[in-house]
């Protein structure tokens, strides 16, 4: 399992450099915008604060598009980039035609169906967007273990996306999602809790006499 940053604010993914258990970071068009910075300065940058993946969204819909911007992407990102690219006729096309170069995965999957076809596409990644899909469907959870037993036996991983609670994050864990993406706020809040911390100030006051 490994556990990614949502974000491509620089100063955030700093922060979750120095959390030390962050391996990698999405990134999608509505993130990009929040930055004042060109994207490829962004990524750049972003690829320099991690070992792991960067995740970077093909915002091109026609095929050769999506391809050259893909290759673009590459070239930018390096060996780190993973292309998140939609789950459409032309997304899954682009997919096929991008895997066998660059590791691609499939976003904004809604369906178990979609998640067949990417594996059959040659995505790594499978993402759920999994309160998107609470909202839209009724229950995010439930898409992700659908979604992990039409991947049973398969190399493409889900990647459980769109999470807004430590208690979704988990729940998506227990119905199979190999990698959790969050924001910083969302990763800080997962290794918090109000009772840990009540325990620790406990010992403490007890310890106050020892020395070392
Ligand atoms: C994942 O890769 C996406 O960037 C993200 O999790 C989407 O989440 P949202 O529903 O908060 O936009």
């Amino acid at each position: 399992m490994t556990i990614y940053l949502d974000s491509a604010i620089i100063s955030e993914a700093q922060t979750a450099k120095e959390l030390g258990w962050v391996k990698g970071i999405t990134t999608n068009p509505t993130l990009l915008s929040k930055t004042d910075l060109p994207v490829e300065t962004t990524l750049k940058e972003l690829a320099k604060l991690t070992n792991g993946p960067v995740f970077y969204q093909l915002i091109s819909s026609e095929l050769d598009e999506m391809v050259k911007e893909g290759r673009k992407a590459f070239e930018i990102i390096g060996y780190q980039t993973v292309l998140k690219i939609p789950a459409t006729i032309v997304g899954f096309q682009a997919v096929t035609r991008l895997s066998p170069e660059i590791n691609c995965s499939v976003t904004a999957i809604y369906s178990p169906a979609q998640a067949a076809v990417a594996k059959e596409a040659g995505a790594k990644y499978a993402i759920a967007y999994v309160n998107r899909a609470t909202k839209l469907l009724g229950d995010g959870i439930a898409l992700v273990r659908e979604m992990a037993s039409v991947l049973a036996n398969s190399s493409t991983e889900i990647l459980a996306a769109s999470i807004k609670s430590p208690e979704e994050a988990a729940a998506s864990l227990q119905a199979g999602a190999h990698h959790l993406t969050l924001p910083l706020s969302m990763l800080q809040a997962m290794a918090t809790d109000r009772l840990s911390l009540q325990t620790v100030e406990d010992f403490n006051k007890n310890g106050r006499g020892i020395s070392y």
